[in-house]
This record gives C-alpha cells, structure tokens and sequence, in this order.
C-alpha cells in the first residue's frame, strides 16, 4: 500500500484511533486525508478534509462514496463497544454493535468498492479485533461484530 500521494478516507476520524490513523496517513505524505464523522464540526485538524458520515445511514454512506470518488485508501475504523455479557444485560447494545461494527463497515466497504476499482484496487483496511479471535463470555455481540473479513 503506497500511501505518498495517496487519498485516503478514515471512517471515525474525529477522536481515538481513527483520528491517529487520518493524522498518521498525512504524516507519511498523503495528498489528501477525509475524515469521516457523525458531526464532521468535531474534527479540528486543519489539515483533514471533513465529511458528515454516519456508517449506519445508507445515504450518507452513497454521499460520501460519490464525494470521495478520488480515494485509494478506505479506512474502516468507526465502531463502537456496548454489547451486553453472555448472560446479563439488554440486547439493544449488541444489535447496535451490529448495525456499526458490522453492517456499517461491510455498507462502507461495499460503496467505495467501484471506487477502490478505479484506482487500481487500492486498500481496504478493516480495523477488527482480536476479540473476534477469542471466545469471551464479557463481550460476545463485540466478538461477532468484529468478525468480517474481506477473504
Ligand atoms: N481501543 C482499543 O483497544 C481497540 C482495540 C481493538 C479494536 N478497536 C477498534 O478500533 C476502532 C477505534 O477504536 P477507539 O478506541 O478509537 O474508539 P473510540 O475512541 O470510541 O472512537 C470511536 C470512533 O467511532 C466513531 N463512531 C461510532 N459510531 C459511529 C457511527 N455510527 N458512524 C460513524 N462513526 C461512528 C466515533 O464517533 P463519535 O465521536 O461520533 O462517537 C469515534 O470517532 C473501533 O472500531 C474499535 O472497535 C479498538
């Protein structure tokens, strides 16, 4: 993945790891660096570009696939962690584990995909877990939210 040049969109871009990964992107010579957000006023760096993007809302994910349509490099980093354990606790945070980790990210990757082909192929990169990995009783609807694979 060559990233000197490159345009590169990071999914949750306005704080922790996904703020990192678009600082990191321009530190080693990206051309340009979108920075996906639910509110893209939270992202402060001037040196990103900003885009309103929730990875739940289908239209905002086919907006943002049409406005980045230069990018190379996609980012899967938005995700949350709030799932109940195996035996307490409501589903709701699990299902919405599911609606971001899983179907977010696979949403994002299925619209820059065309993108991605148009420019060679590019890279994909889904920030996953090694929860996934392992069985933990403390975070199950994490564990299988996290289990998407390109492969
Ligand atoms: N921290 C770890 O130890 C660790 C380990 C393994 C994997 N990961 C994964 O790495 C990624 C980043 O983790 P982090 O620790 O930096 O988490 P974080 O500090 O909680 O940041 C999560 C980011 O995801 C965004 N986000 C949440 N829901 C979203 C949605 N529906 N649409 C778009 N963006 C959304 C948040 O935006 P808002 O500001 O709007 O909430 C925020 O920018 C996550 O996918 C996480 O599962 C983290």
């Amino acid at each position: 993945m060559e990233i000197q040049g490159s345009v590169a969109l990071v999914t949750g871009a306005n704080r922790g790891i996904g703020k990192a990964f678009a600082q990191a992107l321009l530190a080693h010579g990206a051309a340009k660096v979108y920075a996906g957000a639910r509110e893209p006023e939270t992202v402060r760096d001037p040196g990103l570009v900003p885009l309103r993007l929730d990875v739940t809302d289908e239209e905002q994910v086919a907006a943002v696939a049409r406005a980045a349509d230069d990018v190379g490099i996609v980012v899967n980093n938005a995700g949350i962690a709030g799932g109940p354990s195996l035996l307490e606790g409501s589903f709701d945070g699990a299902r919405r584990e599911m609606e971001v980790n899983y179907f977010g990210t696979w949403a994002v990757s299925r619209a820059f995909a065309p993108v991605l082909a148009a420019h060679g192929g590019g890279a994909l990169v889904n920030m996953l877990s090694v929860a996934s990995w392992v069985a933990n009783r403390r975070l199950p609807s994490y564990a299988a939210s996290k289990s998407l694979s390109g492969r």
